[in-house]
């Protein structure tokens, strides 16, 4: 980049006009608000000339891509999660990659909620009924669910938005248990109000399971037949995280055969093209990958990709950094 020409920034998808302005302030803007995804050969092209790219998680940014950039200096993704973009590759070519942790959080620990309490009281289901003129009136027995309140909840991946869930479970009186890597601090246990279980224990335990670890080879399938089996037959499973940390084959199965009784889910192995099984089933609320879609959150998301972008192509340090060890050599 030379000293008096703005850096190039390719914006992959529509962000919102405010996005635009500040980006536009200090780089020159190829935007897509017609919002039509690029198919990959097609991004290569787009990003040859380019010096920074701002993504979406529908965007593979791949070794493939980063040859064809070969001025791209940072990658600034509008997600928490990043398994779209090879940080790998990234560092080996010098490029910067950046996420947007933390504005999101209450938002999707808000979504994974809805889900639990939607697929508790069939709220899906049952709206359908309404609908469609099944319901005649009101009856004892008439599609009953399941309490919410002082049962057990189960979080696997006690990151940031795990532990947003984790406390809105205190008004619920719900016990709280949790499985992570490694447990959190003591101060953090405390605000959650949660314990450290072993993964099997928290499978055999929870009447809610919730799943809030990113997706990577390491959590691919992490919930499968095996997991599906040790827990309990009125278990409600809810994947708010990312597709393929559960094997949705085996989670359809598990539904129709009553291994669980519920499931809530807002991602999906191969989205949008969602296994459609899914669809026949009345026990599976389903969301179309909205976790974080709020108008202020998606908002806050696409503004901090920008300022990660504009620091990383004015020679900062991004505030959300993925790979520090681009900056050396
Ligand atoms: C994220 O930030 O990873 C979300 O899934 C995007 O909605």
């Amino acid at each position: 980049m030379t000293a008096n020409r703005k850096p190039r920034v390719l914006v992959t998808r529509e962000v919102f006009d405010e996005t635009l302005d500040y980006l536009r302030q200090h780089c020159e803007v190829i935007d897509n608000q017609g919002d039509r995804p690029y198919a990959p050969e097609a991004l290569g092209k787009a990003l040859a000339a380019c010096d920074g790219l701002m993504c979406s998680l529908t965007d593979r940014v791949d070794a493939a891509l980063l040859a064809a950039a070969p001025n791209l200096k940072a990658v600034a993704n509008i997600a928490v999660g990043y398994n779209n973009i090879d940080v790998t590759a990234c560092t080996v070519r010098g490029v910067m990659a950046t996420n947007t942790p933390g504005v999101l959080d209450d938002s999707t620990a808000d979504l994974a909620w809805t889900l639990m309490l939607g697929a508790a009281r069939r709220i899906t289901e049952v709206e359908r009924r309404v609908r469609t003129g099944e319901w005649t009136g009101w009856r004892l027995k008439q599609w009953l669910g399941v309490d919410v309140h002082h049962a057990t909840l189960g979080i696997i991946g006690m990151g940031r938005i795990g532990q947003a869930i984790a406390r809105r479970a205190v008004g619920f009186d719900m016990k709280v248990i949790y499985h992570n890597r490694k447990p959190i601090q003591p101060e953090l246990e405390r605000k959650a109000n949660a314990s450290y279980v072993a993964f099997d224990a928290l499978l055999a335990q929870s009447d809610f399971i919730v799943l809030q670890v990113p997706y990577s080879p390491a959590t691919h399938h992490l919930i499968g037949a095996a997991q599906l089996v040790k827990m309990k037959p009125s278990a409600i499973l809810i994947n708010s995280t990312r597709g393929g940390v559960v094997d949705d084959a085996a989670l359809i199965a598990a539904l129709k055969n009553g291994t669980i009784r519920a499931a809530g889910l807002d991602v999906y192995e191969n989205e949008p093209k969602l296994n459609p099984e899914f669809l026949a089933l009345d026990n599976v609320v389903l969301a179309p990958h909205v976790g974080s879609s709020t108008e202020a959150t998606r908002q806050a998301m696409a503004m901090l990709a920008a300022k990660n972008l504009v620091a990383a192509l004015k020679g900062e340090t991004p505030p959300n950094l993925l790979n520090p060890e681009a900056l050396r050599g």
